[in-house]
């Protein structure tokens, strides 16, 4: 999607206001319609040339209060504009498509696999997994398009996580693009529609197959097999449900927060020269790029009763949609919201989510995303872009396609091509060791 500063006031006809066009985010300007929405019609309803129609939620405390409330605003009829107006066959059987008590039941005993503590042990096998994906071709010399290696990035940690064969891996990241972006047509395989039909069937084919075969064992599939929720196993419709969500969550938003925030720090070369001075800032530049990329790009509820939010008058039944990157930008809670400040603190995003939804993959996305920059501010002393930025079509993904990069300057200035070292940092940094092996 494409990241812009809006300027001048923000006044736009909320009835012409077209957020469901995945067109919008490859090319519009969401950021600037989204300002408007949130200062005149902060909850204002679309209704599409079929008839179907939803509430678009765009300032961050209504985003929280739909996101938190499931008593209020049920998952279980579904959770993305894809699907909107038709019942969600997912409804009550993935946990992200569920609400309490059935949610918790499932989310409960993943947690404790899934938490950063579970997760601490993993942490030198994702580092090999940064190296060896990663780095190795960020520091190889040419031009590469680090948007298009970031895309493969989640399967390694992930797919690894979940058992899954590495030769399954390009397919199974080309289906989950597909899944989220089906109008796009560097994906497409048939029309829009054709393609998520065959994303999801390919995929819950797939997985059906995958749960059949599976040994048991101390991945995250034996894992979903052998764990009891509420007093009983999972069945096997319910297995496979949530490995889709899973491999989804993960391949479909970490490429695009790392693309986003390299794109940013390049943009924000003063913020990326903070870095190299302090690496203590990582973290934070983490969660910052989290914030101004906001990679889920929406997430949807049906309210369960009437209610009123934000001055507007629902009733039971209607979809609501919160729009997560405009919330990560409301003025009242972020001070000086189109600013990139790797030390924003205090940096309350909801590029996670909120409430008992919040990610559950969090805790690995973080953990791989602060290795990749760990180690990205040990040996790049600055790079920059060498051709056209190219955004997904795509209205649930706020992605990059292709991020064509120069090769970089490494630290110390021993790739660069000519002239002497620009940028904050002139000094000798710590030589790059090579690639630890797999
Ligand atoms: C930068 C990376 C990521 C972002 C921005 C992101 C974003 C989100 C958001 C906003 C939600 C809330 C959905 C809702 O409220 O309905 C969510 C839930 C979820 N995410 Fe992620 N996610 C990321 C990484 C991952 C990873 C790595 C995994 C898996 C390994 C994952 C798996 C899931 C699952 C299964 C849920 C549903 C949780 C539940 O319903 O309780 N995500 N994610």
């Amino acid at each position: 999607m494409r990241i812009t500063v809006p300027t001048g006031e923000p006044t736009i006809d909320p009835d012409s206001v077209d957020l469901f066009d995945p067109t919008l985010y490859s090319t519009g300007d969401p950021h600037a319609v989204w300002r408007a929405l949130r200062a005149q019609a902060p909850v204002h309803r679309q209704t599409l040339p079929d008839g179907r129609s939803f509430w678009n939620v765009t300032k961050y405390h209504d985003v929280n209060d739909v996101l938190r409330d499931h008593t209020r605003f049920t998952s279980s009829k579904g959770t993305l504009l894809s699907i909107l107006g038709s019942q969600d066959p997912a409804g009550g059987k993935m946990m992200a498509a569920s609400d309490p008590p059935v949610h918790s039941a499932m989310r409960e005993p993943l947690m404790k696999v899934m938490s950063h503590r579970a997760l601490k042990d993993r942490q030198p096998q994702i580092r090999r997994i940064v190296h060896r994906r990663l780095l190795a071709h960020l520091l190889d010399g040419g031009t590469w398009d680090i948007a298009a290696a970031a895309a493969d990035f989640p399967m390694a940690f992930t797919g690894t996580l979940m058992g899954l064969p590495e030769r399954d891996w390009p397919r199974l990241t080309k289906l989950t693009t597909m899944a989220v972006a089906p109008t796009d047509s560097e994906f497409q395989e048939g029309g829009g529609h054709a393609t998520l039909v065959a994303a999801h069937h390919e995929l819950f084919d797939y997985f059906s197959r995958f749960v059949r075969r599976h040994p048991g064992g101390d991945d995250l599939v034996g894992f979903l097999a052998s764990m009891e929720a509420g007093g009983r196993r999972l069945r096997h419709d319910e297995i496979v449900y949530n490995c889709y969500s899973l491999l989804l969550g993960a391949n479909v938003t970490t490429p695009h927060a790392i693309a986003s925030t390299v794109l940013a720090l390049i943009e924000h070369p003063g913020e990326y020269r903070r870095l190299l001075a302090d690496p203590a800032l990582v973290p934070g530049a983490v969660d910052e790029g989290l914030r101004w990329s906001s990679p889920a790009n929406h997430f949807m509820r049906y309210a369960v009763h009437d209610l009123e939010l934000g001055g507007a008058r629902i009733a039971r039944g209607d979809a609501l949609v919160t729009w997560l990157g405009s919330a990560n930008r409301d003025e009242d809670v972020f001070p000086e919201p189109y600013r990139f400040d790797v030390s924003r603190r205090p940096n309350r995003h909801v590029a996670f989510g909120f409430g008992p939804h919040y990610c559950i993959g969090a805790p690995l996305a973080k953990i791989a995303l602060n290795l990749l920059f760990e180690e990205i501010v040990r040996v790049v002393e600055e790079f920059e872009v060498a051709g056209p930025v190219e955004h997904l079509e795509s209205n649930f993904v706020a992605g990059i396609k292709h991020l064509p990069r120069a090769p970089p300057v490494r630290a110390g200035g021993a790739r660069r091509r000519g002239g002497a070292p620009r940028g904050g940092h002139v000094g000798p940094r710590t030589p790059t060791p090579p690639p630890p092996p797999h």
